[in-house]
């Protein structure tokens, strides 16, 4: 079988959702597990935080939201962070009890044309200028003589991980603002980097975090002690010489400064190793780092062997939670990115592990 592997550390996660709850205080966490938990594993994650004593989680859509009631026995609350697209999503609300996020007038009307009673929350923006009402009141006047249940007001910080962002006290002085004139069951504005850096400044009832829960220090500068729960590995196919000179991989773009080895390690960019670590990232062997040289290939990437210790079928980690493992963060920095993405682009051709 093809070893290229992701293992997911369930026994992290749980440590990252205590440090959370901790950190969150009297406040309910809405665990986020949108797009497959951050590539996590929807059912493992929600699993894992449901034995934790969480029991609110935040999902992206009616689809993912269907999914998730249908594979748990426990009563949980499931909200869909992107509501709904049309009166199939509202059916299906209604059918796997699914809380929808509104934002938009729409919405109503396919909550409505579903005959829809239970649950909703309504999303205000406040600044990140993406979802959300303008205004709150036209929506509450149209959602009049339903028997909706509004049960709670949220927006989205779009700076909480620049916690110096003049932005953040806009939104802040926004959501206050709409918490003394407002009366919602109840109120959410942090995410993780907001939980962190900015949850002294507002009292809210309920936090979600993200990324924190999947091992990133959304703010590296006020670390939590969070671990990571994703490791992207696999193993060296076949070890070969190469000749000072000779270039190694498409295009051509590396050449060995000397008479050396390559390994030929089964991952590549369909597996979701950035191209763009082409030349440029590593992997850690037992024996050190080995440089990532020449171009990343569907299939395969190429180390060179600084060590002769290094052999096929030997292990290398691209990025995870093992000691001296790059960090997912690191890797992202490496190509531009955010580990957001990096861990949403885990292809499912890779062999998922849990621990
Ligand atoms: C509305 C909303 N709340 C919370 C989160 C969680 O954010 P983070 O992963 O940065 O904690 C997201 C993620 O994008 C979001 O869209």
């Amino acid at each position: 079988m093809r070893p290229a592997t992701l293992t997911i550390h369930l026994g992290h996660l749980a440590l990252n959702y205590r440090l959370l709850h901790k950190r969150a205080g009297s406040s309910e966490i809405m665990a986020v597990i949108k797009a497959d938990a951050y590539g996590h594993g929807l059912f493992a994650v929600s699993d894992t935080l449901i034995q934790e004593g969480c029991k609110t989680f935040a999902v992206t859509d009616a689809a993912e939201g269907a999914l998730l009631r249908q594979h748990t026995h426990h009563d949980i609350n499931i909200i869909l962070l992107s509501g709904i697209f049309d009166a199939e999503d509202a059916l299906l609300c209604q059918t796997y009890k699914l809380t929808p996020v509104l934002s938009q007038l729409e919405q109503i009307n396919h909550l409505k044309t579903a005959h829809y009673v239970g649950n909703v929350w309504l999303k205000i923006d406040t600044g990140m200028a993406r979802i959300g009402v303008e205004s709150l009141s036209a929506f509450i006047t149209q959602m009049k003589d339903h028997p909706f249940n509004i049960v709670g007001l949220m927006s989205h910080l779009a700076c909480a991980d620049t916690p110096e962002s003049p932005l953040n006290r806009m939104q802040l002085d926004a959501f206050r603002q709409l918490q003394q004139t407002t009366h919602f069951p109840a109120y959410s504005l942090l995410n993780s980097a907001g939980l962190i850096a900015l949850s002294s400044q507002i009292e809210t009832d309920v936090v979600r975090p993200g990324i924190a829960l999947y091992g990133d220090e959304p703010i590296p500068s006020q670390p939590l002690g969070l671990k990571p729960v994703m490791q992207l590995g696999s193993k060296i196919m076949q070890i070969r010489p190469i000749k000072k000179g000779q270039s190694v991989s498409y295009g051509a773009t590396w050449i060995a400064p000397t008479d050396m080895l390559i390994a030929v390690v089964a991952l590549g960019y369909a597996d979701g190793l950035p191209r763009l670590l082409s030349n440029q990232g590593q992997a850690l062997h037992e024996s050190g780092y080995l440089p990532i040289v020449g171009r990343i290939c569907m299939d395969y990437c190429l180390l060179a062997v600084t060590s002769n210790t290094v052999q096929a079928g030997d292990e290398v980690i691209f990025f995870g939670y093992a000691q001296h493992a790059p960090t997912a963060a690191e890797v992202a920095q490496q190509c531009q990115t955010i580990s957001y993405e990096l861990f949403t682009g885990m292809q499912p051709r890779l062999t998922r592990h849990y621990l």
